[in-house]
């Protein structure tokens, strides 16, 4: 441990303890989602699973609400609902990596756990930080017993990486097949395209450049955040990437992938992963025979907010998700089995056109024939039109949309018959048509009685006890 290792973990200590009192007291902070204990938070990392517990690690800023130099977050959980905070695992304290832990991706393995993560490193001077000025290292750390550091390396800097490419390179994805170990990395050439590198190692330490992924036509500056996965024979590449036309500040979604992506590939049409306006750099990791996906709640840049940061922290993940394959090239997304274990004993009924008062925390299903209307909190409206199958998600109260506005659309490949929405304390995932179409967002009711109002179709309703 070196000696900016020991003072930062002192003042993480220090501020967790000092803030909690604040953030316990922001009537949005979340019940059932994994969140920081105070400051901010950005996208899932270092998914897997040890022995019988899940870890996930996450973009820690422990210092400032708005952001800040990044660490690595950890929690533990054995059943994906109860987590357990661990101290944080990479602390932005080596040449390497100064400027913040980036993202990346675990691999657990004879008894070690390897965290592949980007060193980012800004240099003084008068830079754009995009093609000069900025390192984008490949780095390693290792933990035997997945929850204390023993070590950590630089393997690759910029100069490692073919060439072509500007500063951005980074978020590595690792994972073994066949024998060997794969990696994706998110990248911004000097021409302002995005892609995806592959490489390629025997050893976890030596990785060699093998191929890259990308659109025939440009599709974006930069893919953040790559995942790559098999599903049911097929192959799918998620990507988070900037610079595309989408209704959000950038997209989030995936191709399926044909031919191989070691060789002669050809990437399908993108399919956005969601439709709201939170949620935006996935990951998934193989759970036995499940792949199973957190996302970060919320878009980067984007020209909306929260409340949260006024009492000392921002952001959450989503629920996790079980992805599974759907027809043509298509991913499906449904809340993990486990979450039902979270809902009350007995469900309400959620008579069509009467409003309830609803709990804040709770997990709605309808099996909709035709065009219906969920109305939340009085303000988040979700219609669906059973004419053209379209769903359209919007705010019509601003005071709980803390600057959300204009809608969200989505066309549904196939009629509405199924619903289900989990509400926390201040969001909603809405699954419809078994996961075939998502639309996640944050919102922000007022404390007291939430009205739930579902006209055109019955629902049931269950509470959900989540616990901070
Ligand atoms: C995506 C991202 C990643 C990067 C990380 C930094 O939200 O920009 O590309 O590694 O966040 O926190």
């Amino acid at each position: 441990m070196n000696a900016l290792h020991r003072d930062l973990k002192r003042l993480v200590d220090r501020v967790e303890a000092a803030d909690a009192p604040r953030v316990a007291a922001d009537p949005h902070r979340q019940r059932y989602h994994i969140q920081p204990a105070v400051g901010w938070l950005n996208d899932p990392n270092g998914l897997c699973k040890i022995g019988q517990d899940y870890h996930v690690f996450y973009q820690y800023g422990p210092f400032d609400p708005n952001g800040g130099v990044k660490h690595w977050g950890h929690l533990r959980s054995r059943d994906l609902l109860h987590w357990e905070r661990l101290p944080v695992m990479l602390y932005p304290d080596a040449p390497y990596d100064c400027h913040g832990v980036y993202s990346g991706s675990a691999l657990w393995e004879e008894g070690t756990l390897f965290l592949y993560y980007t060193g980012n490193v800004k240099y003084a001077g008068d830079y754009d930080y995009i093609r000069a000025g900025r390192g984008h290292n490949l780095c390693l750390a290792t933990s035997r017993d997945g929850v204390t550091l023993d070590t950590k390396q630089c393997l690759m800097t910029n100069a490692d990486y073919p060439a072509g490419l500007s500063c951005h390179v980074r978020d590595p994805k690792v994972w073994k097949q066949d024998g060997r170990y794969y990696m994706v990395l998110g990248a911004r050439t000097l021409e302002d395209r995005g892609e995806v590198l592959v490489l390629q190692s025997t050893d976890r330490l030596h990785w060699t450049h093998i191929n890259t992924l990308t659109t025939r036509e440009p599709f974006g500056y930069m893919w953040e955040c790559p995942d790559l996965f098999e599903l049911g024979g097929q192959w799918y590449l998620a990507v988070s990437p900037q610079g595309i036309d989408c209704p959000n500040v950038y997209g989030c979604g995936y191709f399926p992938v044909y031919g191989d992506w070691r060789g002669e590939y050809t990437l399908g049409d993108f399919h956005p992963l969601d439709m709201g306006y939170d949620f935006y750099a996935p990951q998934s990791f193989a759970d036995g025979d499940r792949r199973l996906q957190f996302g970060w709640m919320a878009m980067p840049d984007a020209p909306y907010t929260t409340p949260d940061a006024a009492f000392g922290w921002n952001h959450c993940l989503t629920v996790p998700r079980v992805l599974t394959a759907g027809p043509s090239g298509t991913l499906r997304q449904n809340p993990a089995p486990g979450l039902a274990a979270l809902r009350s004993p007995a469900a309400l009924s959620l008579p069509g056109g009467e409003t309830v008062s609803g709990p804040a925390c709770f997990d709605l299903t309808a099996a909709p024939q035709g065009d219906f209307t969920l109305t939340l909190a009085g303000g988040l409206q979700l219609r669906y039109e059973e004419a053209a199958h379209t769903c359209t998600l919007r705010f019509t109260d601003p005071a709980i949309a803390y600057g959300r506005s204009g809608e969200r659309r989505a066309r549904l490949t196939a009629p509405c018959r199924s619903l289900r929405v989990l509400g926390d304390a201040s969001s909603v995932e809405i699954f419809l048509n078994d996961g075939a179409t998502v639309f996640t967002t944050r919102y922000f009711p007022a404390p007291g009685p939430r009205p739930i109002r579902l006209d055109g179709a019955a629902g049931l309703l269950y509470q959900l006890n989540g616990e901070e």
